[in-house]
């Protein structure tokens, strides 16, 4: 999308806006849908701004909920397909008269582009809390995600102090030293995949992003740095998946700091699931998925952006 603000992005998803009223009209018995998704969208309002963009409010899960009962998992997933298309054209303005966000736009339009031309196929059951595509989207819908390339920004998180608890001593030094570092826990940067825009996962890809991101950081006086957590910030990389191992070196090299900590839930699955050559090493005893955290404080960032 070229410019055009509020009214061009509206005129452009006239046609998917529509699509998703008319589903949802028939879905709840007609005018009564629209009702139910304005009640939905001023609950989801209330989303407090400095709260992870996956952290759901119980007031949000509670309106779903209300939802569920009165017309299931269709009317559930009717409303979010006409509430992420409707709070595009608003989120495109806003973000728009934001000088700072200029390099947001372009992913944004894209982001919305992709949601315009798949939510009416995407089937049901996938369009709800908690899976993490709709959330993220949603996320991007309401400017609590900024879409950037190979990331996106979740914009004012807090890092968690009790990271630094589990490696032992040496995660208790680490801490103290990013907490110097840092002078403080929050805001910072937390940096996501977007499934929208994973074609950009590469390292020309991510070297852009991040270049996006300190631009945006730049304005923003008040950002302490950025921070990541994932199983491909490990080592082992080197070693199983030479090809990621520029995910680490890059950062490390310009004054970033790697935590060791416990493996989530989907720690595994996530490290396994697309590659042959980590599956067989780790069927044969030779790699453990591990997950890191990635901090890269505001000073060394900025002026690795300003010099690369
Ligand atoms: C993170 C992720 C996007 C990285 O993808 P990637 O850059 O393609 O790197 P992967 O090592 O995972 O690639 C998978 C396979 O494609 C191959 N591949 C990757 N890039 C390639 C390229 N440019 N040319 C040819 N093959 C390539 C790899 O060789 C690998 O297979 P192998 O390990 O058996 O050799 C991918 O692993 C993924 O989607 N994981 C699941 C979700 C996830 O982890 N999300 C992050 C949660 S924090």
């Amino acid at each position: 999308m070229t410019g055009g603000g509020a009214a061009g992005a509206k005129h452009q998803f006239e046609p998917a806006i529509d699509e998703a009223e008319r589903a949802l009209r028939a879905v709840a018995g007609g005018a009564r849908g629209l009702e139910l998704a304005e009640s939905y969208r001023r609950v989801l309002s209330s989303w407090p701004v400095d709260s992870p963009y996956n952290r759901v409010p119980a007031e949000v899960l509670a309106a779903r909920d209300t939802l569920r009962r009165e017309g299931g998992a269709s009317l559930v997933a009717a409303v979010h397909r006409f509430v992420l298309l409707a709070s595009i054209p608003a989120a495109r303005e806003a973000l728009a008269a934001q000088a700072h966000l200029a390099p947001v736009l372009e992913w944004f339009d894209s982001a919305a582009a992709g949601m315009a031309a798949e939510l009416a196929g995407t089937p049901d059951e996938r369009l709800d809390f908690p899976l993490d595509p709709f959330v993220k989207d949603l996320a991007v819908v309401l400017r609590r995600l900024w879409p950037l390339g190979a990331v996106g920004v979740d914009p004012r998180v807090r890092l968690r102090r009790t990271w630094f608890t589990e490696d032992g001593a040496r995660g208790l030094l680490q801490g103290a030293g990013v907490l110097l570092r840092l002078r403080g826990t929050a805001p910072l940067y937390e940096i996501h995949l977007y499934h929208r825009h994973l074609s950009e996962f590469s390292e020309q890809g991510w070297t852009a992003c991040y270049r996006r991101i300190a631009q945006i950081m730049g304005a923003q006086p008040w950002i302490r740095g950025l921070f990541g957590k994932t199983w491909f910030w490990d080592p082992a990389l080197e070693r199983v998946s030479p090809h990621l191992a520029y995910l680490r070196r890059l950062p490390l090299a310009h004054g970033a700091i790697l935590v060791r900590v416990r493996n989530g839930p989907h720690t595994y699955v996530n490290a396994l699931q697309k590659s042959e050559t980590r599956r067989r090493l780790h069927a044969a005893g030779k790699y453990e998925p591990q997950e890191y955290v990635l901090i890269w404080p505001r000073r060394p960032f900025l002026r690795w952006a300003a010099g690369a």
